[in-house]
């Protein structure tokens, strides 16, 4: 098992000799390795059972620390990391040759973040490296967003926990892009609402191309799934499909059904608040996921805010 605990010294000392640790961010817990470390990076992709063609996000806690290693920053892009950094915004630039071509599986674009956790940019601030950091779930399955997430699926694996508490976002961080023809385009819907993006940006088109080759595991069709099957749309049509088993289990949004034992039903957020249902989502399915159900139903939720990204998960989760 690993070891829990909030020492940054120690965890940096770890990253430093090449070793994994689990790190808290506001979105989900990643998988961070030193990023210039490309045997530390072969690491996360091994621990994570991760194909190698699905580049990895970089963290660090300074722009100043990301120049190095960006042949381009146009302006906006400063402009963006001044509104939503740190926070859960990543921007995917141009790249020079000092990453390591295993970061980006050999995209000519890095991902890059500055992370809004206290305890992660405190980490940060100690490294003279950044931190190559997919989240710390096997690969399909649902990100965690708690350390004891973490250590049930992974903790045999790592030396080394951050306890960063319940991740205060709750689901990944928005992905976008700078485009060749320098527009932007949206990769990934996530933390930050679109709609404060296309503020800044204008309107932003969605990358389309979920393939079996992607550049983005967002793009994947099929992912953040739990084991049990999933349903994923308007939850009165898909129950009274016929779609419901002996024991089928409900992931509503702000009511339970009465036609449903009410033990496996779980609420996301009975006010209607997005910002609980998102925090409480990732929890909501690995809850779901361990009842033993035959399938589970979910609701999808008004398609704005973070209710883009709550959706784009369950409809990945609910895809074969
Ligand atoms: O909130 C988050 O973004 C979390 C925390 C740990 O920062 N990280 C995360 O990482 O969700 P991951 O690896 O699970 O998802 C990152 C996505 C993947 O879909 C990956 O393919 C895409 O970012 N990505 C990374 N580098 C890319 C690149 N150079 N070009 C296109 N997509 C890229
Ligand atoms: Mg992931």
């Amino acid at each position: 098992m690993a070891k829990i605990g909030t020492d940054t010294a120690a965890a940096a000392m770890l990253l430093a000799k090449g070793e994994l640790v689990a790190i808290p961010t506001e979105t989900v817990y990643g998988l961070a390795a030193n990023a210039f470390d490309p045997e530390a990076v072969t690491r996360i992709f091994q621990t994570k059972n991760r194909p190698s063609f699905n580049p990895l996000i970089v963290h660090s806690d300074t722009w100043e620390k990301l120049e190095p290693f960006l042949r381009e920053i146009p302006p906006t892009a400063r402009k963006l990391g001044e509104i939503f950094w740190p926070g859960p915004l990543t921007i995917l630039l141009p790249r020079n040759e000092i990453i390591p071509d295993l970061v980006t599986a050999g995209n000519d674009r890095v991902a890059v973040r500055i992370p809004r956790h206290p305890l992660t940019l405190e980490l940060l601030a100690q490294l003279d490296f950044p931190l190559a950091a997919p989240s710390a779930n096997p690969f399909g399955y649902i990100s965690p967003t708690t350390s004891a997430h973490v250590q049930e699926q992974l903790g045999d694996k790592i030396p080394y926990i951050l306890e960063g508490g319940a991740a205060a976002v709750g689901v990944e961080s928005t992905i976008v892009g700078y485009e060749a023809d320098g527009s932007w385009k949206l990769y990934r819907p996530g933390g930050v609402e679109a709609e404060a993006l296309e503020g800044v940006l204008g309107p932003l088109s969605r990358f389309e191309g979920h393939t079996n080759a992607p550049t983005a595991s967002g793009q994947l069709k099929s992912h953040y799934a739990p084991r049990t099957k999933v349903v994923f749309g308007p939850l009165k049509v898909n129950l009274q499909k016929g779609l419901s088993p002996k024991k089928t289990g409900v992931l509503a949004f702000r009511q339970k059904r009465a036609d449903i034992p009410a033990h496996q039903q779980i609420v996301l957020s009975a006010s209607g608040d997005m910002g609980e249902a998102a925090r409480n989502l990732f929890s909501a399915l690995r809850q779901l996921d361990a009842m033993g159900l035959d399938l589970i139903v979910a609701e999808a939720l008004p398609e704005k805010g973070l209710g883009r990204a709550i959706n784009d998960r369950l409809e990945r989760a609910a895809a074969e």
